[in-house]
């Protein structure tokens, strides 16, 4: 049996992959498999251990002849047509809960680093501006005894909820359902989504992509948040309209933003949120911890061996 890899994976749990299977690794680091190469090499391939950057989409189905198992290394799987697998009887695993905490820090890593205006300061010592301390030099917001406002209170929210009360804030949450016991265990209050972005502070995304959630911001709601308040995105970039998000940072309408996903990845550096001093900007490296890669290779690898064993994945997302 084969299992296509589309990424260099160097870790030593390969090494546990029986010898019966045929392994075929992309070998170039830090380049996705290009997609004629994936269409290629799918063609005869039983499992593909997946990431973000490859679409596993219809035409990927349809060339695939031997495929029972799709691994994605991602709680999220919007790159994946889950519907059309689950049709042909392809199981597709994730992995969720083992990336939680990581993505949780980088939320608040964006938040700290917009508030405090961390990267202008640097690049203002780097340009050798910095002349004399200053009454108001960089004086950014604060963030203790502040107001978070986290939308799509699933795993990743929970732990960020967790983590921001430690820190003495506030935690409003936006979901699709209403979760009491999640407010009672956690201390946290609900709010719709106007509410939410009317009240709080920081305003940290964590729904996933879905249709539902396709440009769920533009300018209308941005328009809702306060002049001091920062948006986050650690979730997907589709979920904003990336216009509006421009456009509502320049007119000084909310004070930053800190994004690790963009709706167009990798993002070029002529977009025009990569022109405006207000916008952190990191390349989707929201799980990027060493020990979080690590466990999220495990998992995948577990996921397709057992689905190629027939036994039932550690994390599926078919419905
Ligand atoms: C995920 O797991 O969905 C992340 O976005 C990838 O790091």
């Amino acid at each position: 049996m084969k299992i296509l890899i589309t990424r260099t994976i160097k870790s030593a749990l390969l090494d546990n992959i029986p010898k019966e299977f045929e392994v075929v690794m992309w070998k170039e680091e830090d380049s996705p498999m290009p997609r004629a190469e994936l269409l290629r090499e799918i063609e005869d391939a039983d499992a593909v251990f997946t990431n973000v950057s490859d679409q596993i989409d219809f035409e990927v189905f349809e060339r695939a002849k031997n495929l029972k198992v799709v691994g994605t290394m991602a709680v999220g799987f919007d790159n994946i047509n889950v519907q059309e697998a689950t049709k042909r009887g392809i199981l597709v695993g994730h992995t969720p809960d083992v990336l939680s905490e990581a993505v949780a820090e980088l939320a608040l890593a964006l938040m700290f680093a917009t508030a405090r205006r961390v990267v202008e300061g640097m690049n203002y010592i780097h340009q050798n501006q910095w002349e004399s301390w200053g009454p108001y030099l960089f004086a950014g917001q604060k963030i203790s005894g502040k107001k978070l406002g986290i939308i799509g209170m699933g795993r990743i929210g929970k732990i960020l909820a967790k983590m921001a009360r430690g820190i003495n804030m506030e935690v409003l949450y936006s979901n699709r359902r209403r979760d009491e016991q999640t407010e009672a265990e956690l201390n946290v209050d609900y709010r719709d989504l106007e509410s939410l972005l009317k009240e709080s502070d920081y305003v940290v995304m964590l729904a996933p992509a879905t249709p539902e959630t396709y440009h769920m911001l533009g300018y209308e709601q941005f328009a809702l948040m306060k002049p001091t308040s920062i948006f986050v995105n650690v979730s997907r970039g589709s979920t904003v309209n990336e216009d509006d998000l421009y456009k509502i940072l320049s007119e000084k309408k909310i004070f930053a933003a800190g994004l690790d996903v963009f709706e167009v990845e990798p993002i070029k550096n002529n977009h025009p949120l990569l022109t405006l001093d207000n916008v952190i900007a990191v390349p989707h490296i929201g799980s990027a911890t060493v020990d979080t890669r690590d466990k999220m290779v495990e998992i995948t690898l577990n996921n397709i061996l057992r689905g190629l064993k027939g036994e039932r994945l550690l994390h599926t997302v078919n419905k």
